[in-house]
């Protein structure tokens, strides 16, 4: 019996010459006069097999010959270095065992399907190349991430999903009944990571997040995955650090992995274009953001937030992501910490990535001071009994304090250069679907 092997192992050449057993599904298939083109993916790679009539039984060729698309396979054969086939190898063919036939007319055709018909179909849609090479990035994304956080000294840290209090205002809430209550789904570990950070430090998590968001537009998710730092003894400027060598870090190990590379390049992504994101990130201020637009003939309002519109036109001026500070305390949620020079704006910072994208975190510095949380609480109209315990954390032993929330999907929607959010995530959740 043949080693069994990957087809990445195969594809980086390990095996050339050798005989191997692969296991996969039947990606692709033609034929012409007497040999079978079996393309194969197994999860690591894709590969070309060729099966030739003169060297299998006639049973296994006839049988090749019927072959639908998706069938799982067992393949034995040796593996040849071919310098037309994709990948450079090929492996030739000596014995097939079908696993699976699967059912003739394979619902991804090889021609444009609209979106409706790939999100319905998106249990199928994610064995497609594209889908594959998104998902291999985002997982490497997280890793590289995890990695940055580790070695500078994070932990990882579990906020409950379960909630009773909005940290992002109550308009996305999805409430939830709780036997005889009413609980909500987290819109962010925010609250919990501030008490968290007595126990711990500097902390982090990558944990879904969940918004009830009504518009219908193309990075709106309602359940997202969201990375999260807090960090004590943190000011504005220490998290705009944190957040520019975090994600440049995360850059660089996307675009040093040969097989990244190729799967960053192959959805339109240039890595050179990536690395340009090298820190530290430009800053503008609110202030200026405001100047800019109203100079280039954009109607806007001091005082409101950044929309969509808006945040295309600044993305446009810069290569790399930038960072917009000082948003007015009526922008922005009742934690951001206003500044003691100037209260009417907060010590707030939205990382903005460029070629129209927009924001990809959110963050700041926090009130630490009892009366002034109070205050905010009040001026948003929001019930401080629900938020008991979360000013009590300013009674006993409270330090100045930052934090922020990437959006994965919103940045690995950059990344790849997609157009439409619900493609950096395997099972997007809109407006309209939570099927499949
Ligand atoms: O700006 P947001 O609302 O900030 C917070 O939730 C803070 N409590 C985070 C923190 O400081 N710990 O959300 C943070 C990021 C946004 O910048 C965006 O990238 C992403 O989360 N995000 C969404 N992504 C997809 N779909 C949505 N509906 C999103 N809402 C926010
Ligand atoms: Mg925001």
């Amino acid at each position: 019996m043949p080693k069994p092997a990957y087809i990445s192992e195969i594809l980086s050449g390990r095996y050339s010459n050798e005989e191997v057993f692969i296991r996969g599904w039947l990606h692709n298939k033609r034929s012409s006069g007497g040999i079978h083109f079996l393309i194969v993916r197994d999860g690591t790679g894709v590969i070309q097999c060729t099966m030739k009539k003169d060297k299998v039984d006639s049973s296994v060729f006839e049988e090749a010959k019927k072959l639908t698309l998706e069938s799982t396979l067992e393949l034995m054969g040796v593996v040849r270095e071919d310098k037309r086939a994709p990948g450079g190898y090929e492996v030739h063919v000596s014995d097939l065992r079908v696993i699976n036939r699967a059912k003739d007319g394979f619902p991804i055709a090889k021609k444009y399907h609209g979106p409706d018909f790939l999100l319905d179909n998106r249990h199928l849609w994610i064995r497609s190349q594209k889908m594959q090479r998104i998902l291999r990035i985002r997982a490497e994304f997280l890793k590289a991430a995890r990695e940055w956080l580790d070695e500078n000294g994070f932990t990882e840290f579990h906020a409950p999903t379960l909630i009773t209090a909005a940290c992002e205002g109550g308009a996305t809430l999805f409430s939830v009944r709780y036997f005889d209550k009413t609980a909500y789904l987290t819109q962010s570990w925010q609250l919990y990571a501030e008490a968290a950070i007595a126990s711990l430090g500097k902390i982090y998590t990558i944990a879904p997040s969940f918004r009830a968001e009504k518009s219908k537009t193309r990075r709106h998710l309602t359940e997202f995955w969201h990375l999260e730092v807090e960090v004590p003894w943190c000011d504005l400027e220490g998290i705009m650090k944190i957040e520019e060598e975090l994600l440049f870090h995360v850059i660089r190990r996307l675009c040093e992995k040969p097989s990244t590379i190729r799967d960053l390049e192959a959805l339109g992504r240039s890595p050179s274009d990536l690395l340009k994101a090298e820190p530290p990130f430009p800053r503008i201020t609110y202030d200026e953001a405001v100047e800019i637009l109203n100079r280039d003939g954009i109607k806007f309002e001091w005082g409101n937030d950044l929309g969509w519109i808006e945040e295309k036109h600044l993305t446009l001026k810069f290569d790399k992501p930038f960072f917009v500070t000082h948003y007015p305390r009526r922008a922005k949620a009742f934690y951001h910490k206003p500044d003691p020079n100037r209260p009417e704006v907060t010590l707030s910072a939205d990382l903005l990535a460029p070629e129209g994208y927009g924001e990809i975190t959110g963050g700041g510095q926090r009130i630490d001071d009892e009366n002034e949380l109070l205050e905010r609480i009040k001026e948003n109209n929001l019930n401080p009994n629900d938020y008991e315990w979360y000013i009590d954390l300013r009674r006993w032993g409270s330090v100045p304090h930052a934090g922020f929330g990437l959006g994965v999907e919103r940045t690995i929607m950059w990344i790849c250069k997609l157009s439409h959010i619900r493609d950096a995530i395997a099972f997007p959740r809109l407006l309209n679907r939570v099927y499949p």
